[in-house]
């Protein structure tokens, strides 16, 4: 895990965290997407020059991870150890995320505070003891309504099944503790409305305002059934439910009650980055809880879609076979986050195929990208000895590249930075790569070069230094999506020797026209990016 985010007194941070994930099993594409989608916005920031925390984690507690545990034969606390260790910080290294902090829900500056929290909400009131009995959805770790049930068909004829995950449901009869839940409706209403930005899409919006019009229910926020879980504390029987529990984990991990410093600076998050699955819980339920103890509320939930196989959401059971790094072994980690990013429309639903990874990888990045650092290197090192020349007179051409530039750094920092449009923004840095490439190809560097000596020297260096200077913001806009690609163009303009480090180049002054001085060594590294092997064989 790298620690890049810094805390600095009186200035809020910006903060954005992913779900925290079970561990019931290792990590898949769709969790992984929504994390290099976090790590992507986060860098992003950084390199606008802002304090940013960015928070993941692992939601340990509950029956769905009992439940694996007990099948493998060991306790849940072991379990959990097990795949946090073995398997998801692992995948994060390896993908390169920048998380500031990885909270597990198990550890202690974890559940001390949530009993703090949960114990605050009884003492006001808010809490209160009663009985339920319903449909419980266990993948969901959810009371479902019974109007929300699907009718199982064939062996599952005559059953009830959970729309999300298509398993029979179970019912559970209880007697818990209930969050006022039902008294809030009218507060988040007239907060969605307040706040037209709080839930990202549109389509999340409108399907989290008609499901609290309808009206809400008190909230089951214990569990006496089972004990792994953090216990309540007047009353030692029941457990925590999973779902506030694992909610506060975005206050705990900077500070709740603990460290007024860090809490100030940092709370409330600024992006809860959510699966559409789980968004009630981030914009009805969370909310409530933070109303209900008079605690700022996040500024935006933004949802995203699911990354689907078969047109079902990619889940453990349906991966068929699939990791992360099935995938970045034969594509490379820069490429596979990237990929992701550029193909789906943030918030919608996607479909990976092999077939598409390859044929963008080929053309976009190998192609368009791969194909423009090598040749702009290439040409410096053949007709200047690998010393960056000085642009003579820029004319219409130059201008043209100028403002596509000016245009690709406007876009691509509005869409990323603010919008989480990262299809876009990456569109916009990818038009740019072919306009540069257009450029080198009508200005015909090859040709001029054979022109009348001087005028033909002068006109090559234009030509050259305004591919090599393209270039380089090129790498600064890409840095927060593939930083070990940017790295090594950053590397081979001799950017490093005479602009500084990359993560500190601005994003929104990336544009600014001949900041790669003359004289700058210019070296052909390695390919970006490689011809790809055949797709191995299932
Ligand atoms: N533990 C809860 C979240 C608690 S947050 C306070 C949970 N965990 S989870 O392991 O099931 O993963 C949740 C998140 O993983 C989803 O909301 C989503 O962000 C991501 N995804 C899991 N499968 C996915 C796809 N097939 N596609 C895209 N994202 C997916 O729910």
């Amino acid at each position: 895990m790298a620690t890049t985010g810094s805390e600095k007194q009186g200035t809020k941070a910006y903060y954005v965290t992913t779900p925290i994930y079970y561990v019931n099993d290792a990590p898949h594409l769709g969790h992984a997407y929504t994390t290099v989608a976090g790590d992507v916005l986060t860098r992003w920031h950084r390199q606008r020059g802002e304090q940013v925390w960015y928070l993941t984690g692992t939601d340990e507690h509950g029956q769905k991870i009992l439940r694996s545990a007990d099948a493998n034969g060991v306790s849940p606390q072991e379990w959990c150890d097990k795949l946090v260790d073995g398997a998801w910080k692992p995948l994060w290294e390896h993908l390169e995320i920048a998380n500031d902090d990885f909270i597990r829900t198990t550890q202690k500056r974890h559940t001390e505070r949530v009993q703090e929290f949960v114990q605050d909400l009884y003492d006001k009131g808010e809490i209160y003891k009663g009985g339920y009995e319903g449909p419980y959805c266990v993948g969901c770790e959810e009371y479902k309504l019974p109007g929300e049930l699907l009718d199982g068909d064939g062996e599952l004829a005559g059953q009830k099944l959970c729309p999300v995950h298509k398993k029979p449901v179970e019912i559970l009869s209880e007697e818990n503790y209930f969050f006022r839940l039902g008294e809030y409706g009218d507060k988040l209403l007239a907060h969605y409305e307040a706040n037209p930005g709080f839930i990202q899409p549109e389509s999340a919006r409108n399907e989290v305002v008609n499901f609290v019009r309808q009206g809400l229910q008190d909230l089951s926020i214990s569990r006496s059934t089972f004990d792994w879980g953090i216990p309540i504390p007047w009353d030692d029987k029941h457990v925590i439910y999973v779902w506030v529990d694992a909610l506060l984990n975005y206050a705990t991990a900077v500070g709740y009650n603990e460290n007024p410093e860090k809490f100030e600076s940092t709370f409330p998050a600024d992006i809860h980055l959510v699966g559409k699955d789980i968004l009630r819980f981030h914009a009805v339920i969370w909310p409530a809880m933070l109303m209900a103890q008079g605690l700022p509320l996040p500024r935006k939930i933004a949802a995203n879609g699911w990354l689907m196989v078969g047109g079902e959401k990619m889940s453990k059971s349906n991966l068929t076979g699939i990791k992360p790094q099935d995938l970045t072994s034969h594509f490379g980690v820069d490429a596979y986050r990237w990929y992701f990013l550029r193909a789906i429309a943030f918030g919608q639903d996607g479909s990976f195929s092999w077939e598409d990874f390859s044929a963008r990888y080929t053309s976009e990045l190998a192609n368009d990208y791969g194909n423009l650092a090598s040749r702009v290197a290439a040409m410096v090192g053949k007709y200047f000895g690998g010393a960056l020349p000085q642009a003579a007179a820029d004319g219409e051409a130059e201008q043209a590249v100028h403002d596509g530039l000016a245009k690709a750094v406007t876009e691509a920092d509005r869409k990323i930075g603010d919008e989480l449009d990262f299809q876009g923004g990456i569109l916009a840095v990818f038009n740019f790569i072919k306009q540069v490439n257009g450029y080198i190809t009508e200005q015909e560097p090859w040709k001029v070069v054979k022109d009348d000596a001087e005028e033909g020297r002068a006109r090559l260096a234009t030509i050259l230094y305004t591919a090599a200077e393209s270039l380089r913001a090129i790498a600064v806009l890409l840095n927060p999506i593939m930083p070990e690609t940017s790295q090594k163009v950053w590397a081979s303009l001799g950017a490093e020797v005479s602009l500084g480090a990359l993560a500190d180049q601005r994003v929104q002054e990336a544009g600014e026209w001949g900041k790669l001085p003359t004289g700058s060594t210019v070296t052909k590294g390695a390919i970006l990016f490689p011809r790809l092997e055949e797709k191995p064989s299932a």
